[in-house]
């Protein structure tokens, strides 16, 4: 279709239509006026083909979501069925349909073991904003008022809503926007590499993290503090793992002053880590969990909050009292997207994708290893089938590049060059690929990444 608008000039190639007629997300949209949009037309395996015909490898699952790829049929069958048979229906009032029902259960049966039931939307920024509202709602219930505050760390990425964005880590989601709003408290980012002191063992160094922790709690009054979330791993802030130790402490600090632990596995469910969730990964035993993405290996948007029975019955006490749990979307469990989430799920028991994710990693992770030595890399992170490679202009000293130099774009756009789609967070280059990925094409990243870093490294240095 070509648009004429009244009084504005018709526009001939996609290229120049979307720059007149869209708005993009995490875009300079300045920029974007004048380089206008990378146009993908088609998904292949674990790959995407852009407008021009050329293929690429999509190393980063589209947004550390596409677990199957792009072209997986069973999914747009499972769609279409339900569309078929019963293309909507509401979760209001206690309505339910039997594809949503076996979705609950489903998820159920895989979720971590500390929290037995699940409430769907539709993005994880959806499932934190439903977290928050349940940290009040439950200490409503429980008669504690002031016990509020949300304690979340630097570098976090919760999401893009008004609670969520105030729950990131990130000035560039908060500045203009006036964010974050009140009852966010912040605790450091526990990144080793980065912020250990000379000669700190990651053990003294998880210690000290903790110490950090519980001063912050003491500082703003333990009666005040409802909850705390982190991501097990933290992603879109850089891709950072925890250091050893970490959340054992953590979760016994929160323990200690009754305070709800929330983990978002928006990116590290359903096998990204190597196990089913980052929970299983990293030990933890969570009061909420989120989940989105490779719920549905995104072929349509849907997301859960699982919850722990503590928060349960208070949600039931307040129901019986307010006679309503008022909360809820139009598309909360929406029949089609949960079609296409149980038919994922079906797959991935099929398929064993945490065993497909085990035997995958190796050649990722040590593929990228490999590269600890490059002049531009500072470090090489990561579990599973997530990674991460922090560049550097100084490696003695892990100094940065200028961020004017924008070291991580040049090797984003050296690797587009070479066929191979990465995210540069900054100068920390991301990878997330589709878990059926194959591994000569795991190899061909890492082969890319190589030449990739040298030519960014003549650029740069
Ligand atoms: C850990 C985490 N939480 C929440 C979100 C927000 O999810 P969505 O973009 O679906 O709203 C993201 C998105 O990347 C995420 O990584």
């Amino acid at each position: 279709m070509k648009t004429e608008l009244p009084g504005r000039t018709p526009f001939n190639s996609d290229a120049a239509r979307d720059i007149a007629y869209h708005v993009h997300a995490q875009t300079n949209l300045d920029a974007h006026l004048k380089t206008g949009p990378f146009i993908i037309a088609k998904g292949d395996g674990a790959g995407v083909i852009d407008d021009q015909g050329k293929r690429y490898i999509d190393a980063m699952a589209g947004l550390w979501s596409a677990a199957l790829g792009f072209s997986e049929k069973r999914l747009a069958e499972a769609a279409y069925k339900q569309m078929l048979e019963l293309p909507y229906s509401s979760t209001f009032a206690g309505r339910s349909c039997p594809v949503l029902i076996e979705l609950a259960e489903r998820l159920m049966s895989i979720a971590p073991k500390s929290v037995s039931r699940a409430l769907f939307c539709n993005s994880g920024s959806e499932a934190v904003d439903t977290a928050m509202k349940l940290v009040w709602y439950y200490q409503n219930a429980k008669g504690r008022p002031e016990k509020k505050k949300i304690i979340a760390r630097e570098k976090a990425y919760h999401g893009s809503t008004i609670a969520s964005a105030s729950l990131t880590g990130l000035e560039r989601m908060q500045r203009e926007f006036d964010l974050p709003i009140a009852r966010v408290v912040r605790a450091p980012c526990p990144h080793y590499w980065k912020f250990a002191g000379p000669g700190e063992s990651e053990g003294a160094f998880s210690e000290r993290m903790a110490i950090d922790l519980e001063a912050i709690i003491l500082r703003e009054g333990p009666e005040t503090v409802g909850a705390f979330i982190a991501e097990p791993l933290q992603g879109a802030g850089g891709v950072i793992p925890p250091p050893a130790g970490y959340f054992k402490r953590v979760e016994a600090i929160c323990r200690k002053y009754d305070i709800l632990f929330i983990a978002d596995e928006v990116i590290c469910g359903f096998g990204r880590t190597g196990e089913m969730w980052g929970s299983e990964t990293y030990d933890l035993a969570p009061d909420m969990v989120t989940c989105a993405k490779a719920l549905s290996a995104s072929y349509l948007p849907i997301a859960a909050l699982m919850i722990n029975e503590r928060v349960f019955e208070a949600m039931v006490e307040q129901s019986r009292k307010i006679t309503l749990f008022g909360h809820g979307f139009t598309y909360s469990g929406h029949p089609v997207a949960a079609a296409v989430a149980v038919e994922t799920l079906k797959i991935y028991e099929e398929r064993d994708i945490v065993a497909m994710a085990k035997e995958a990693s190796p050649s990722l992770q040590k593929g990228l290893r490999a590269f600890a030595g490059h002049p531009i890399v500072g470090e090489v992170r990561g579990v599973g089938m997530i990674a991460g490679v922090e560049l550097v202009a100084d490696k003695a000293v892990k100094r940065p590049f200028d961020a004017t130099k924008g070291a991580g774009a040049i090797v984003q756009e050296e690797m587009k060059a070479r066929g191979v789609l990465v995210r540069a967070l900054g100068d920390v280059i991301a990878f997330c690929p589709p878990l059926i990925i194959a591994e000569d094409e795991v190899k061909t990243v890492t082969a890319r990444f190589g030449e990739a870093l040298d030519a960014a490294a003549a650029k740069l240095l």
